[in-house]
């Protein structure tokens, strides 16, 4: 398939939180190629927000819920079922758990079990049932986006870096076990973005040294249009140098 004809009208996607952020940056992009695409959020008010401004747009479809409710996930689901397939998964959702954010010594059962659950469990549960929407696509994509915590080692980024890290394994052992299918797997690391996990992260950054989510956003789909195998970890940096 030719360079930058993927993302087609008509096609069909599902960015998890779309409300705000990369999500939402991501959300404009694919409403502006003509894709359907399904958002969610768990704040009703910052959902309803993108859902009139993104609406002028295209084709989207807003969905309030937590990804960590199973019954949020089906809702999910159905909205694709709806909407008749299934083309793209971004899985973008994600918690830091508690900040500031604590060294492992002070990181509490509970705050572990909510990131496992929101940035693991969650993404792996729709991962599971989106492949059988997909298998109505000639060629589909599961993005799971992660991040640099998934691989250094900062100090007091253990546990969110924890959930970053299994989701990009269970990318790599998703995707061996896809081979041969229509279906391609992408891990993105969207780099360091003027966002409000950021802020909450780490509030006394400069914003003028963090990335604009919208451009993380573009490179996250030509980094999805360029793909060659069935697995891939890209960052957004290493789209632009090579652009
Ligand atoms: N910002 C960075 O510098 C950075 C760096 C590396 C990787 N990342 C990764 O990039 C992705 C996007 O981050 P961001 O900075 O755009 O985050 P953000 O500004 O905090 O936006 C997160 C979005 O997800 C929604 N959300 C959060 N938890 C949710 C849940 N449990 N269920 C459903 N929706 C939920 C939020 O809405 P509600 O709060 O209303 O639910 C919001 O729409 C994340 O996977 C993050 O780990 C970010």
């Amino acid at each position: 398939m030719p360079v930058m004809e993927w993302f087609q009208p008509g096609h069909v996607a599902i960015v998890t939180g779309g409300s705000r952020g990369l999500g939402k940056a991501l959300a404009r992009e694919l409403l502006g190629k003509g894709l359907t695409v399904i958002v969610d959020g768990r704040s009703p008010d910052a959902l309803e927000r993108a859902r009139r401004e993104l609406s002028e747009i295209g084709d989207l479809i807003a969905v309030h819920g937590d990804v960590a409710d199973a019954a949020h996930v089906h809702a999910l689901l159905k909205a694709a079922e709806g909407a008749g397939r299934l083309d793209l998964l971004v899985n973008n959702a994600s918690t830091l758990g508690k900040v500031p954010l604590p060294a492992i010594d002070e990181l509490e059962r509970e705050t572990f079990r909510t990131l496992f659950d929101v940035n693991v469990f969650a993404p792996i549960h729709l991962m599971q049932h989106a492949l059988k929407l997909m298998a109505g696509s000639d060629l589909s994509t599961i993005v799971n986006v992660t991040s640099d915590a998934g691989v250094e080692a900062y100090p007091t980024w253990g546990g969110y870096g924890a959930t970053k890290a299994a989701l990009e394994h269970v990318s790599r052992v998703l995707a061996a076990e896809l081979e041969g299918s229509s279906t391609r797997v992408l891990v993105f690391d969207p780099g360091d973005m003027n966002t409000e996990m950021h802020r909450d992260a780490i509030p006394d950054a400069d914003p003028a040294e963090l990335r604009d989510p919208a451009d993380s956003a573009r490179a996250l789909l030509r980094a999805v249009e360029a793909m060659k195998d069935g697995f891939e970890r890209v960052r957004a940096s290493d789209i632009e140098a090579a652009a």
